[in-house]
């Protein structure tokens, strides 16, 4: 078998067989395929696609790239929630250790965030002494005692996704529905669970801009997991704002625990609601309804906070920090965005305030970029709010003032005010079971 023939094939549109994909993703993490090939290869998958056959393939060849997790030592029913990635979003902090707290076990290996969006990872490390790197064993141990850990992922997992990923990066490919299914699928697969519920991000803040794309890149990833004999359903979800009122690492922690104490903003209770009701009923708990009636006794009754404090001693962080939260370390400066005219306002470029609390601290540029935990943003109006000229729009939060200038220009250029109030957009635009 030869390269040449196999980028030929795509070029040509043709249908690659799985010895042909399963030649490329082995040559290529071996080192045995260059650069060079693996890109042509790539940029042929951009514009001529795959067909799901070929993609599922694609996706079982990244995931046996590398080792595998064995979850077989957790007792239960194991259940996962991906996103796609967005500003603000901390949902894994709320609904994992609800689901927790309702039985089912959560064994949870998350990313790290880059660009403009953040990770779980990172927002967890924000609590002092926290322990993103676990020995397998004790991993599984804690996921069996408390119902749920959290860690990094594993450098040994899905290999070929971290190179096809890098390349992918600097040749104008990422933005391929067949390179993104088997890039986030392939990876979660490699992970142990039964059920998957998938949060498909929409809108400015998402690397998926319209509605249509993200359906068929939510259908596009629930067929592969069902054809690798998962459990699975997509949830479409808003990013044409960010999710809750905050942004960066500690105050989305913060965040997190007032939802689990029943006090989060509305949106972000609402997907948090919506998508631990899914992960429960998938997992085999009772129908929707069922569920979403055990999700909210779980945060009345405290059950689901106690168990994120739990997850949090047993992974060696302040479990005192999350019955307090006003111990977490605040940035020692902030400053008041004011709205620069009377109006609506009518759009919120999500990616932009991600970047704005990026420059603030809260982000990397590169993965070898340290993060100010207290750095980011609190929101004090979103889409669709009325505002008055000079009333607060946000508040910066950095621990260095010379940041302000650039965050705030950011941030203004990312928030549109109109006159008109601007139509509602639903929070959850579609479920793809
Ligand atoms: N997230 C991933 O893990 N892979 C992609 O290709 C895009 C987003």
């Amino acid at each position: 078998m030869r390269m040449y023939d196999i980028i030929k094939k795509k070029r040509d549109g043709d249908e690659l067989s799985a010895e042909e994909i399963r030649f490329f993703v082995e040559g290529y993490t071996a080192g045995e395929i260059p650069d060079y090939q693996a890109a042509a290869l790539c940029m042929a998958i951009y514009f001529k696609g795959m067909t799901l056959a070929e993609t599922t393939e694609l996706t079982l060849a990244v995931r046996d790239s590398g080792e595998k997790l064995n979850f077989e030592g957790v007792n239960g029913i194991r259940v996962d929630k991906h996103s796609t990635g967005g500003v603000g979003d901390k949902t894994s902090l709320v609904v994992a250790p609800i689901v927790a707290s309702l039985g089912v076990k959560v064994a949870k290996m998350s990313g790290r965030g880059l660009g403009h969006t953040g990770g779980t990872v990172d927002k967890l490390e924000s609590i002092e002494g926290f322990r993103v790197t676990l020995p397998e064993d004790e991993f599984l141990a804690i996921v069996n005692k408390v119902g749920v850990a959290i860690v990094g992922q594993s450098k040994a997992l899905a290999p070929a996704d971290k190179k096809l990923y890098a390349l992918r990066d600097v040749t104008a490919t990422v933005d391929s529905m067949p390179l993104i299914a088997s890039s986030i699928m392939g990876k979660k697969l490699a992970a142990d669970d039964d059920c998957i519920v998938l949060d498909v991000k929409t809108g400015s803040g998402s690397f998926m801009k319209t509605l249509e794309d993200s359906k068929t890149l939510a259908s596009i990833m629930v067929g592969i997991g069902k054809a690798a004999g998962k459990k699975m359903m997509a949830l479409i979800t808003d990013m044409d704002r960010p999710l809750g009122e905050a942004i960066g690492n500690s105050l989305e922690v913060k965040e997190a625990i007032a939802t689990l104490n029943g006090q989060g903003p509305d949106d972000l209770t609402a997907l948090c609601t919506a998508l631990a009701s899914h992960m429960l009923s998938l997992a085999g708990q009772g129908d929707y309804a069922a569920c979403e009636a055990k999700v909210k006794q779980a945060i009345a009754d405290g059950r689901a906070l106690d168990t994120l404090a739990a997850m949090v001693k047993a992974q060696g962080g302040r479990e005192d920090w999350i019955y307090h939260p006003e111990r977490f370390p605040q940035a020692p400066y902030t400053k008041e965005v004011k709205a620069p005219s009377d109006g609506y306002i009518t759009a919120i470029d999500a990616e932009g305030y991600g970047i704005a609390s990026l420059l603030l601290g809260a982000g990397r540029n590169t993965m070898e970029d340290t993060l100010d935990y207290s750095a980011g943003i609190l929101l004090k109006k979103k889409t669709g709010d009325a505002v008055r000229a000079g009333e607060t729009l946000a508040i910066l939060c950095a621990s260095d003032e010379k940041k302000f200038e650039a965050a705030e220009a950011r941030f203004l250029e990312a928030t549109t005010i109109g006159a008109q109030k601007p139509e509602e957009r639903p929070l959850i635009f579609a479920t793809v079971a």
